[in-house]
C-alpha cells in the first residue's frame, strides 16, 4: 500500500487516467473541471468476494436461540437454519427478494462497497433457485455491480434428507446445465458447501466438474466447521478461491499458494457463530498465499453489512496488519473475481475511489466501533 500525500487524481470517462503529487500535475489537465477531496485520504472502494445477498425472511428467531445456548449445529438437525431461510426464499416473490436485496445493497454501498460476488442457494429446487437468479438479474439490470455464483449445493433440500449423493448427482447433471441455459452469461462462478454432514470432497469434484464445463469456476465452501479437503480441492480444480478455512491444512496453503486460488477468510462469521477458531491467516500469508477477507453477509451465520468490522476483525483477530487487512478487502478480492480494474488506484483502474476524512486510514480500526462513512468522488465526466 503505497500513499501519496497532497495528491491530484485524475478521471477521465470513469477511469483514472494520472495519480501523482498535486505539484506535479501534467499540464494537459490543468484546466480540467476540479473536485477539492477537502484534505480527505483517498482509497479504492472496497470489494466484498463473498456474500449470500437474495434470501427471504429472516432468521433472529433462531439467533434468539443460540443466545439462549442452542448451538448453530443443533438447529439445523432440527431442520432449521439453512433450511428456514430455504423456505422464506421459496415463499417470497421476485420483486420481494429484490427490494430486500436492493436494501442491503444501498447500505453497502454507503459504507464503501463499491463490487460484490453474490450466491443463490437458499432455493434448492430448480424453480426457487431460478427465482434467485431472476432476482440478481433484475439488480443487475438496475446497474448494481454484481458477479453471480450458482450454489444449488448450499445444503441438502429436506425432500432428499439422507441422500446427498442423488441430490448432488442431479444438480451436477440436470440442474446446473439448466440454469445457464435458462439465464446464459449471468453466473461466472460454481460453488459448493463442502463440510461434514453436507457434501463431500468426491461430490462436490462432481458438482464443480460440471460447472466448469459449463463455464463456472469454482470457489469453494472449504474448512469451515471442520477440515474436509476443502482448500486442497479449490487448488486441484484451479478454483478462484476456497472461503471460510478456519480449519485449513498446512498442505491445504501450499496448495493455495502454488496453484493461486485466493483464500478468502470471513472473520465475521467466526464472531457470529461465537466460534474461537479464527481462520489461520498469518500462517496463509507466509506460505504465500494472496488473502482476501469478505463479509459472508448471510441471515444465519453473518447477518454483518459493516465492511469496517470485518476489516477489524481482519487486525484484531486474524492479526493481519492494516495495509494486509486493506489490500485483501480490495486488491485481493477484486482479483479472485476475474476484476483487475478494480480494487487500487493505479492508472485504467475504474474511479470507484472512497473519500474518508481522516488524519490516517488506520484510524478505521484504532478507533473500533467508530462509523466511519466513506464520501463518493462525485465526478460528471
Ligand atoms: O457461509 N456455510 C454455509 N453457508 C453460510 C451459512 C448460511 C446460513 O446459515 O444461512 C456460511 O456460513
Ligand atoms: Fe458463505
Amino acid at each position: 500500500m503505497d500513499r501519496i500525500e497532497d495528491a491530484a487524481l485524475v478521471v477521465e470517462e470513469g477511469r483514472i487516467a494520472w495519480m501523482g503529487r498535486r505539484a506535479d500535475l501534467p499540464v494537459a489537465w490543468a484546466d480540467a473541471e476540479r473536485v477539492d477531496g477537502g484534505g480527505a485520504w483517498a482509497t479504492p472502494g472496497f470489494v466484498d468476494p463473498h456474500t449470500h445477498l437474495v434470501f427471504g425472511g429472516d432468521r433472529s428467531g433462531e439467533f434468539n436461540r443460540r443466545l439462549h445456548g442452542v448451538s448453530y449445529a443443533q438447529i439445523a438437525a432440527e431442520g432449521g437454519g439453512i433450511r428456514e431461510t430455504v423456505r422464506a426464499t421459496r415463499a417470497a416473490t421476485v420483486a420481494e427478494l429484490v427490494e430486500a436485496a436492493e436494501g442491503r445493497l444501498e447500505e453497502l454501498r454507503s459504507r464503501g462497497v463499491v463490487h460484490l460476488e453474490a450466491k443463490t442457494g437458499y432455493g434448492l429446487d430448480l424453480e426457487a433457485e431460478s427465482r434467485q437468479l431472476e432476482a440478481y438479474a433484475a439488480l443487475k439490470a438496475k446497474g448494481w455491480n454484481l458477479d453471480v455464483t450458482l450454489l444449488p449445493a448450499h445444503d441438502i433440500p429436506t425432500e432428499f434428507a439422507g441422500d446427498a449423493e442423488r441430490y448432488a448427482a442431479l444438480v451436477a447433471t440436470e440442474w446446473l446445465p439448466e440454469l445457464v441455459r435458462r439465464f446464459p452469461g449471468l453466473a461466472r462462478y460454481g460453488d459448493v458447501f463442502i463440510e461434514k454432514g453436507v457434501f463431500t470432497v468426491e461430490q462436490g469434484r462432481r458438482i464443480f466438474l460440471a460447472g466448469k464445463a459449463l463455464g463456472l469456476t469454482p470457489r469453494v465452501h472449504a474448512d469451515e466447521l471442520s477440515w474436509t479437503g476443502g482448500a486442497e480441492l479449490a487448488a486441484e480444480l484451479g478454483g478462484a478461491s476456497a472461503d471460510h478455512l478456519m480449519f485449513c491444512s498446512d498442505s491445504g496453503m501450499k496448495a493455495m499458494a502454488a496453484t493461486g486460488v485466493t483464500p478468502i477468510l470471513l472473520p465475521g462469521t467466526t464472531l457470529f457463530l461465537g466460534m474461537r477458531d479464527w481462520a489461520p491467516a498469518r500462517k496463509m500469508i507466509e506460505a504465500g498465499c494472496a488473502v482476501a477477507l469478505a463479509s459472508d453477509f448471510n441471515p444465519g451465520s453473518c447477518p454483518c453489512l459493516d465492511p469496517l468490522l470485518i476489516l477489524r476483525l481482519g487486525c484484531l483477530q486474524l492479526r493481519m496488519t492494516f495495509e494486509e487487512a486493506f489490500t485483501a478487502m480490495t486488491l485481493h478480492a477484486a482479483r479472485s473475481l476475474g476484476q483487475p480494474d478494480l480494487g487500487h488506484l493505479q492508472v485504467g483502474a475504474r474511479a470507484e475511489v472512497l473519500l474518508w476524512d481522516l488524519k490516517d486510514p488506520l484510524e478505521l480500526v484504532y478507533w473500533v466501533g467508530g462509523s466511519f462513512l466513506p464520501r463518493r468522488m462525485n465526478v460528471t465526466s
